[in-house]
């Protein structure tokens, strides 16, 4: 069972196969322009930062994040916050409540080229904490039948954009621990039919999440 796990796990990662999901810029779908989604981003500055670069460290940087990634976001969380989402809709950011209503296809892919094309900054990892994150990082808990983070993420931790696998690398460590937590616990379930991400924060004890979180705050 396990190792099946792990089978599947890897053969998802390798093959490239996305979180099954909507149309996107990286399809050509719908092509974003990076300085028109600059002005319409404006409102998303004051939390994200006016370069995608956030400020504070329970909301996530959105620059230099593939646009695949960050476009399903948006649809999943247009989904989820719309007043008659229904319980596991979607990804609920009550934060973001009726941003996203008066956005067409255009705006968000607009938005998002510009998000993409910027460039995110690295943190730092807590020193007592950057063994223990690195080893899940990059070996994973094998014996749990949980693959290493890299075969996705990718070893720097850029993630695949095309994939839609996203960066973690310089991501803030509050944010990516409240994300695993959430996986773990069933608050974020926008992780497709493969159930991948929740398939491994169930094998993340809290102590897990909180060294891997940091690791990945300074990883690059
Ligand atoms: C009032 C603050 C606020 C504003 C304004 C805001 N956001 Fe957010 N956003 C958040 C928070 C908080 C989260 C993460 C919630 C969580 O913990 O899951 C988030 C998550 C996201 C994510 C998911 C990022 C990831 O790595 O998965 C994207 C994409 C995003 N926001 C884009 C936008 C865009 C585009 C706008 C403007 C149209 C915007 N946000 C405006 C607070 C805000
Ligand atoms: C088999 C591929 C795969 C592996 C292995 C994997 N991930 Fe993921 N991860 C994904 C995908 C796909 C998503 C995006 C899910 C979605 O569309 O919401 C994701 C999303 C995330 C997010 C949310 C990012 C954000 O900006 O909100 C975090 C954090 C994360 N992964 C951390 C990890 C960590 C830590 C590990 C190793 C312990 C890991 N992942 C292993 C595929 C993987």
């Amino acid at each position: 069972m396990n190792k099946l796990l792990v089978s599947l796990l890897l053969s998802l990662g390798v093959s490239g196969l996305g979180v099954a999901g909507s149309a996107n810029a990286a399809d050509g779908a719908i092509v974003g322009d990076a300085a028109a989604g600059q002005a319409k981003a404006a409102v998303c500055g004051a939390c994200h930062g006016p370069d995608g670069n956030s400020p504070a460290p329970n909301f996530p940087k959105l620059a230099g994040q593939g646009q695949r990634y960050l476009l399903k976001q948006l649809k999943d969380i247009k989904v989820g916050t719309a007043p008659t989402a229904k319980p596991g809709e979607g990804r609920k950011v009550l934060e973001m409540t009726g941003l996203l209503d008066n956005l067409s296809d255009q705006d968000l892919a607009d938005i998002v080229a510009y998000f993409s094309s910027q460039h995110m900054g690295i943190g730092a990892a807590d020193p007592n904490l950057v063994k223990r994150g690195e080893a899940l990082f990059r070996g994973g808990k094998l014996e749990d039948g949980m693959p290493a983070c890299t075969g996705c993420h990718s070893p720097s931790g850029v993630g695949n954009a095309p994939a839609g696998f996203p960066r973690l690398s310089g991501q803030h460590a509050t944010y990516v621990a409240k994300q695993l937590t959430d996986f773990r616990e069933g608050n974020r379930v926008n992780d497709g039919d493969s159930m991948i991400m929740r398939s491994i924060a169930a094998k993340l004890s809290n102590k897990d999440i909180e060294a891997v979180s940091s690791y990945i705050q300074g990883l690059h």
